[in-house]
């Protein structure tokens, strides 16, 4: 696909706009609730945004999965779907593309990412094992530990400082990773994974070089290595825009050399791709039939695990359109106009910005809100309240308390604004600014959350939790002091 970068396009006036690339001829209707109906929303739904119902949200900005738009080729393949049980052409379309996207040689599709980690960790972790990895993520955490693994996390130390240049964040460091793997034996780990576009840390890429260095190390050990792939479109974008030595390569060829580092590759095709699924791509023969085993097991025959046929042609069309760079730079370039108007009514923010979304830091954000009581997830829920805007925790209520029940409390305190792929316009990112901004002036009235059922696992997506005091009835006083329409 020939690289236009039309992104780059200045304005005569100077002003920096994300431009988009794209035309929408398909939309949906959304709906502003009144102040008060969101109250009562945000009540009902256990003050945890995953909890919303969508029709009584204004801006969904949870999550870029499965979400994003879809483009008119996505469409049309789609009515092209093979149906059948096996050996569909629908799959040995989608493989071939997997192959030369990643150019490895075995493709095993899955029904999502986590279905993709709960094949690895079921082939791979053992009671007492470790996973290294530049920085967890919630739901590879949750299988590495449901059977009896460990986690350990080797990313630099600058990673969970909010505002920072350095514009690969999400990089291991590796004197941490070998004085790790010393200390603790190679057989002692089970692999040693690498995430793109971490997640958690505010979507921070891992340069390319920093790939090399630790599939070098790797490689040298025998340790078997990773590659979370899932974010790998905002990573990509990052590493050629930010790499000087990639600046003037092709995308095929940047994920060509990534690829050749790694041992496996699984992907949530929610995100990659553009579409609702997932999958695997490797070259080694023993390791393939290892997770082969497990694909009919947990996910359905080899050849559509779990996915529909049509969502199969939408990612196999989606992930070849991650190779144009007008098509990747739309989340990183709302991101960054999201962030900029954010920083201009004083918001603090994570930087450098990210891909997935605009992160919000509610340490500092809150800080009078004690950790335990759940910064991110009580801004989360006063950022839906003043503006009907439905944003992610990403903080202590995210992770998974000690055995001891006591709480982990999380090195970054974060309310991720989502922004999927082509979704929002600008004006849309500007009224998010303008209600987020109105909330920092009124800080002092957010208070903290506290649980009122807290399931055991990934209690983030379930959980219900009430406001501690009556913070919410006046935020909601002050709010229509100042719009006293209530919208
Ligand atoms: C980096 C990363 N890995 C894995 C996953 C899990 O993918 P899925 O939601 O498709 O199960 C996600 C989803 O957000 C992710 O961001």
């Amino acid at each position: 696909m020939p690289e236009h970068n039309y992104t780059r396009v200045s304005l005569f006036s100077g002003e920096r706009i994300p431009l988009e690339m794209h035309k929408a001829r398909m939309v949906q209707r959304v709906y502003l609730r009144h102040v008060k109906e969101r109250q009562a929303v945000l009540a009902a739904s256990g003050n945890n945004t995953f909890l919303l119902p969508n029709r009584d949200v204004f801006l969904d900005m949870l999550t870029d999965s499965g979400v994003n738009a879809m483009s008119e080729a996505q469409y049309a393949a789609m009515l092209l779907a093979d149906d059948s049980y096996a050996g569909s052409e629908t799959f040995y379309r989608l493989e071939r593309t997997v192959q030369s996207f990643f150019g490895t040689k075995y493709f095993l599709p899955a029904h999502q990412g986590r279905a993709c980690e709960n094949i690895l960790a079921s082939a791979y972790v053992t009671p007492g094992s470790w996973v290294v990895t530049n920085y967890h993520f919630t739901t590879t955490k949750a299988h590495v530990t449901r059977l009896g693994g460990q986690i350990f996390e080797a990313i630099g130390d600058g990673a969970s400082e909010t505002v920072s240049t350095d514009p690969f964040k999400g990089n291991y460091d590796l004197a941490r990773l070998e004085s790790f793997v010393k200390e603790r034996g190679v057989e002692n780990i089970a692999f040693v994974r690498i995430e793109a576009g971490t997640n958690l840390i505010g979507g921070q890429p891992v340069s390319l070089g920093n790939m090399r260095d630790v599939s070098s190390f790797c490689r040298a050990k025998g340790l078997k290595l990773v590659f979370d792939a899932s974010l790998l479109a905002d990573n990509l974008y990052f590493i050629k825009t930010r790499e000087a030595s990639c600046e003037k390569r092709e995308l095929s060829d940047i994920v060509s050399e990534m690829a050749s580092l790694m041992d496996v590759i699984y992907f949530s095709g929610r995100k990659l791709g553009c579409a609702r699924g997932g999958g695997i791509a490797l070259s080694d023969e023993a390791d393939y039939r290892k997770l082969r085993d497990f694909v009919p097991l947990f996910e359905g025959f080899l050849t559509y695990g779990g996915m529909s046929v049509r969502e199969m042609e939408a990612m196999n069309v989606g992930i070849q359109e991650t190779l144009d760079i007008d098509t990747i730079s739309q989340t990183p370039i709302f991101v960054e106009a999201l962030g900029v108007e954010l920083q201009a009514q004083g918001v603090p923010v994570v930087t450098p910005f990210g891909g997935l979304g605009c992160h919000v830091d509610a340490a500092r954000f809150v800080p009078h809100v004690p950790q335990e009581q759940y910064q991110a997830g009580a801004l989360a829920a006063a950022i839906y309240l003043v503006g009907g805007v439905r944003g992610m925790e990403r903080g202590t209520l995210s992770e998974q308390r000690n055995p001891d029940g006591s709480e982990r409390l999380s090195s970054m305190e974060l309310v991720r604004l989502a922004v999927p792929k082509r979704v929002f316009s600008l004006s849309q990112m500007k009224f998010v600014a303008d209600r987020v901004g109105w909330l920092y002036r009124h800080r002092d009235l957010i208070g903290g959350l506290e649980f009122e059922d807290e399931p055991a696992t990934l209690r983030f997506f379930l959980g219900l939790l009430r406001p501690v005091g009556d913070w919410q009835e006046r935020l909601v006083e002050a709010f229509l002091k100042d719009m006293p329409s209530g919208l």
